[in-house]
């Protein structure tokens, strides 16, 4: 080799090295991506492979969903789970819908008010931290439900298997995961009594394998007996050994008795498309449906996409529907929800008739609506269609990041600190700010209400989009927005899934903007001048969508907010 030729060589080589060592960690995001037959879009590049592995092996959507539901368990700690809960919607390709709640109970030793000291004030994070915070856990029963329900493949095995060797062999962690893992790491310590596999030596760096031994031996008994794997034998005797170790309350008799339920998805109409979503007890597909209903007869489209305008009319909807939220909803196994009358056309007109196009109008004016009863931050969302045209549309949670950073010890699951999602005392906001009242105070058996959204519309009689987002009390009003986006603004499915979003929530009376919003000056200027305060915040969600497109063509959309992923088939 020449002289020259050497130097040309040793140059590459320590390139290449140089380039190694500095690029951190990435895997290769699909940010968006067009199928002809079939689309996955999650939180996590390997958890969307896997979905597409079991459409590949010919399961059905619910196959992949049961798929992916078990992979983010494993490579999405912070919200995927078999310690948490959620709700599925789904959408066969015969056109009957379905919703799956497997959203977490209270234990049957939870009291009303459980969270209060004795001067009747909630003990600040004890419904959020550690051992009292987490409800009993739901997915692995939800998962059973639809697996027995739906599966085509017909073998769970298959279906956790790649959760299980991901478990098991580890898998890179990114660099948001890195840095979530260390913001956390003195939580781990605090809430367990021994040291989970999310607390290493050195600090978590990008690219890092993340071991879950435990974990793998968890799952692989869930694989083996199915749902009693979890909830009955070694892993409930872990759970309840895990609480006697942090006065927690959840029991064996708990464990045994959690059911997942199917219940009547939510429906209605926004002109000529049909939104199937969650019912009580999530407040999300009842909101979503107030929210579209109430803007339905203003000209979305003249106004334009984050018009002043249009902003101040869906955040003055936004503050009447959470107001309601706040006063009406919570488990309807629990207290009656008067679920037709707040979505009936008259009521939600009443609702509007204060509405002033040039004035906001006062949170403290503007309480809940006077409905005739008639009788009867963390989360992850994804989506799933396959070549038959079945759809799935899932969001799940631990609740807050990492729920209540309890670990099984001996189980490696994390536990949800989903309790806090129920209003440990009236009026008082929980950590989304959210208010509740009666209708969601806690009682033994009883599901917190949620704002969770998994949401299919479909247009005539057609699948049109799924879409769904983490993001707490702003889920509602993202997948609000990206259906807007879509339908009134013409944005492009990706635009509509990243573009900036806002949020109002009634209390407090404020339009979020989170990072992403890009408003004019003069647009500001003119909400403010209409009465609005205007507070930039974090952590809108981050929504996954599917659309049909006009070719007839699937295109899948994950929000640029997170390691979200779309891969089609
Ligand atoms: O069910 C709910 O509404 C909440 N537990 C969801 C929490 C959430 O989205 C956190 N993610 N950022």
């Amino acid at each position: 080799m020449s002289i020259n030729i050497k130097l040309l060589y040793i140059f590459l080589i320590t390139t290449v090295i140089s380039c190694k060592t500095k690029t951190p960690f990435t895997y290769q995001l699909q940010k968006s991506a067009i199928a002809d037959q079939a689309m996955v879009v999650t939180a996590h590049p390997l958890a969307s492979e896997i979905g597409l592995k079991i459409l590949k092996k010919g399961g059905n959507a619910v196959d992949a969903a049961i798929a992916v539901q078990y992979a983010l368990a494993v490579v999405l700690p912070v919200a995927g789970n078999i310690g948490g809960g959620g709700f599925m919607v789904v959408r066969m390709s015969d056109g009957i819908t379905n919703t799956l709640d497997f959203r977490e109970k209270a234990p049957s030793a939870a009291s009303r008010d459980m969270y209060l000291d004795a001067n009747k004030d909630v003990i600040p994070r004890l419904s959020i931290d550690g051992h009292l915070a987490p409800g009993v856990p739901g997915s692995v029963a939800g998962m059973q439900a639809a697996f027995e329900r739906y599966s085509k493949l017909k073998d769970f095995q298959v279906l956790i298997d790649p959760a299980i060797a991901l478990a098991r062999d580890g898998f890179a962690v990114t660099e948001k995961q890195a840095n979530g893992l260390n913001r956390n790491r003195e939580a781990f310590i605090k809430f367990n009594t021994t040291t989970p596999a999310f607390v290493k030596d050195t600090e978590w760096k990008a690219g890092d394998l993340l071991v879950q031994p435990a974990l793998a031996n968890t799952l692989t008994r869930i694989r083996d007996h199915g749902a009693a794997g979890f909830y009955e034998g070694a892993t409930a005797d872990m759970i309840v050994a895990e609480m006697k170790a942090g006065n927690g309350i959840i029991s064996l008799e708990d464990l045994k008795n959690y059911e997942a339920v199917w219940r009547e998805p939510l429906v209605s109409d926004y002109k000529d498309y049909k939104v199937i979503s969650m019912p009580p007890p999530s407040s999300g597909g009842l909101a979503l449906s107030q929210l579209l209903k109430m803007v339905e007869p203003y000209p979305l489209r003249k106004y334009g996409f984050q018009s002043a305008e249009s902003i101040h009319l869906m955040a003055e909807a936004e503050r009447r529907v959470y107001a309601d939220r706040a006063t009406y909803l919570g488990d309807g196994d629990f207290v009656p929800v008067p679920i037709r009358s707040l979505l009936d056309k008259a009521y939600l007109k009443t609702r509007m008739a204060d509405f002033d196009p040039n004035r906001a109008n006062d949170s403290e004016l503007i309480g809940a609506g006077l409905v005739t009863p008639v009788e009867s931050e963390e989360t992850t969302h994804f989506c799933v269609v396959d070549a038959a045209g079945n759809a799935v549309s899932l969001t799940t949670t631990l609740n807050g990041p990492y729920g209540s950073r309890t670990v099984v010890s001996g189980a490696g699951f994390i536990l949800n600190n989903e309790m806090d999602d129920f209003s440990a005392k009236p009026g008082t906001p929980n950590m989304y700010g959210l208010i509740g009242n009666e209708a969601n105070a806690i009682e033994p058996g009883k599901r917190m209400l949620s704002s969770m959204t998994p949401t299919i519309v479909t247009k005539d009689n057609e699948v049109f989009m799924l879409v769904g987002t983490p993001g707490g009390s702003t889920i509602i009003t993202s997948v609000f927005q990206t259906i807007l986006n879509v339908i009134e603004f013409d944005k492009s499915l990706p635009e509509a899934v990243s573009l900036g979003r806002f949020h109002h929530q009634w209390k407090p009376d404020l339009i979020y903007l989170d990072e992403l919003v890009q408003l004019s000056p003069s647009v500001k200027k003119n909400l403010i001048e209409k009465g609005h305060n205007l507070k930039q915040r974090s952590n809108f969600g981050r929504v996954e969508a599917i659309m049909k497109r006009a070719d007839g063509r699937w295109e899948g959309a994950a929000d640029v907010r997170g390691d979200d992923d779309a891969r089609g088939l």
